[in-house]
């Protein structure tokens, strides 16, 4: 099956025709739900991004997360999926969210789940990310869900190894399942992502979550604005089909969605922002910007936050405030995401 995504020379287009090889291609509405069909089969076997996904491959992943969230909220929550299955999360960067959501997500569909950390690994030995790689896929895992600070180091290990590969984060380049999670989010509480203004605000330099967000909106139709100092804004972001803008009232003015990225202090090589007092003053969401916003605007943040660097707790813990969802919505993205994969399982 080989599928193909049009896109302009300036920006994805709004809609696409997807061409499945042997049959007629089908169109692409951006505003497609498929959840009254039983979810089609996923034609990826590892998730490394964003980009290289369609939309009705997103889609699909939505409408799976949506019935994972009606599992997550039973008493009852565990499932056969993957019983019998074997799923690693190697994390090279500490993370809390990430980690125990992918660890939740697996042993709610009946996975033997281990957690690695880099601390407790030989990589501190000096082991090369190669040699990682070769001595995990010897354990015969069938996923392995990796964290890692450099860019491209995720599609490198998928390379090295027999079983399906989720990438939870590689670098500043992508950050698939948070992207996933968000839209899921945006979905359930607006009804639909074309046609939304959503803006995504500060360190954006920085942020695997602005560019997979950036991917998966855009190819959903939304419409998307980045708001942040000039010194956090890559160059040639106009390429993608965004608005840019460097003041934050202005830039939010009639958004329906506001998201807010954290300051990434450790991935900075010099100086960005003057201070983080400054910061806040210019680019942190107080009550006073999200008033330019919708009235119904509705706000979120990948966590974890800085309070009173990029968002004040009255915004964060306020009615406007998704944040929380967002990590309900997380859990279920990830079970979406291993069950997709598992289609391409040896004995599925
Ligand atoms: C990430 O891993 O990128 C987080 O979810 C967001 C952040 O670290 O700011």
């Amino acid at each position: 099956m080989t599928r193909r995504l049009s896109n302009t020379a300036d920006g994805p287009k709004r809609s696409c025709t997807l061409v499945l090889a042997g049959g007629a291609p089908r169109s692409y509405s951006p505003g497609l739900r498929m959840s009254t069909q039983s979810p089609p089969g996923f034609p990826h076997r590892h998730l490394l991004g964003i980009e290289g996904l369609s939309p009705l491959d997103i889609v699909a992943l939505l409408d799976r997360a949506d019935e994972a969230v009606e599992i997550s909220r039973q008493v009852e929550k565990k499932r056969t999926t993957l019983r019998g299955r074997t799923q690693i999360n190697l994390f090279f960067e500490p993370s809390t969210r990430t980690q125990s959501s992918f660890e939740l997500a697996g042993k709610r569909l009946g996975a033997d789940v281990m957690n690695m950390s880099v601390a407790s690994s030989s990589v501190k030995k000096g082991e090369t990310l190669i040699d990682t790689a070769a001595t995990l896929n010897a354990m015969r895992p069938d996923i392995i869900v990796v964290r890692h600070h450099q860019a491209g180091a995720v599609h490198l290990l998928a390379r090295k190894v027999d079983c399906a590969v989720v990438n939870a984060g590689d670098g500043a380049h992508e950050h698939p399942t948070q992207a996933l999670l968000d839209a899921l989010t945006i979905r359930r509480n607006k009804g639909r992502i074309e046609g939304l203004q959503v803006a995504i605000c500060g360190d954006v330099l920085h942020s695997r979550v602005a560019r997979s967000n950036i991917i998966l909106l855009m190819a959903l139709g939304a419409r998307v604005r980045v708001i942040g100092p000039s010194t956090l804004l890559p160059p040639g972001l106009q390429r993608f089909g965004v608005e840019v803008f460097t003041d934050m009232r202005k830039g939010l003015a009639g958004v329906d969605i506001v998201m807010m990225l954290r300051l990434q202090r450790e991935r900075m090589n010099g100086s960005f922002v003057p201070s983080v007092k400054e910061y806040f003053r210019y680019f942190g969401l107080d009550g006073d910007k999200l008033s330019h916003a919708r009235a119904d605007a509705l706000v979120m943040h990948p966590g974890p936050m800085n309070r009173g660097v990029e968002i004040s707790s009255e915004v964060a813990d306020g009615a406007q405030s998704l944040i929380r969802e967002q990590v309900e919505m997380g859990v279920a993205v990830r079970m979406a995401v291993l069950e997709a994969l598992a289609t391409h399982l040896p004995n599925a």
